[in-house]
């Protein structure tokens, strides 16, 4: 599996200390709420762990996920909500958990779909930010690091469903995902 990698891009404790940064803002914004914390699955669920045994405001746990139909998606932006919260969430503080944010349509459709609910707010956290391979506006309060146009993988990101196990997040070779 390490052949596949060309270099390491965030090692295990730089990970560990962009998690403790992010979490130190949200305990600070969040202090004295109840916060529902949704993961996006599947490429968050390391990240979320890590994160969410450093948050310290009383908070409940659920997941989402959702899936493009193919090309169409890409333009229209609209997904196929593959599992939705369990969770009621109206008058609660909503925190959205990714482990990267590309174009913007995942997140600007789920949080669209999660506003129809009625929560007193949502607001985003995401591991990593590509802001220049953005197409549908979002903000995103809580960034750990803006990458490059690189093609990432481990802590939970993959590629064709392999790598997510990695413990650090490297650049996959390109001879991996060209063939
Ligand atoms: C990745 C990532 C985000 C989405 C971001 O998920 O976890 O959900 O893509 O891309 P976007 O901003 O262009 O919408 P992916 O579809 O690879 O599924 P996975 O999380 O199950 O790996």
């Amino acid at each position: 599996m390490e052949q596949a990698i060309e270099s390491v891009l965030f090692s295990e404790e730089q990970l560990s200390q962009i998690t403790g940064r992010l979490a130190e803002a949200i305990n600070a914004a969040y202090a004295g709420r109840t916060v529902v914390v949704v993961g996006v699955l599947k490429g968050s669920f390391i990240f979320l762990a890590d994160l969410f045994r450093r948050l310290t405001m009383p908070c409940e746990l659920d997941f989402m996920a959702a899936s493009s139909y193919g090309n169409q998606t890409t333009s229209t932006g609209f997904l196929n909500i593959t599992k939705d919260l369990t969770a009621d969430i109206a008058g609660k503080d909503v925190l959205l958990v990714e482990d990267i944010v590309d174009t913007g349509n995942t997140l600007s459709y789920i949080k669209e779909y999660l506003l129809t609910k009625g929560p007193e707010s949502v607001r985003i956290c995401t591991l990593f930010d590509k802001p220049s391979r953005r197409k549908k506006s979002i903000t995103v309060e809580y960034v750990g690091a803006e990458i490059e146009d690189l093609f990432i993988v481990g802590y939970g990101l993959d590629f064709a469903e392999h790598y997510r196990n990695l413990p650090y997040v490297g650049i996959l070779k390109p001879e991996i995902y060209q063939s």
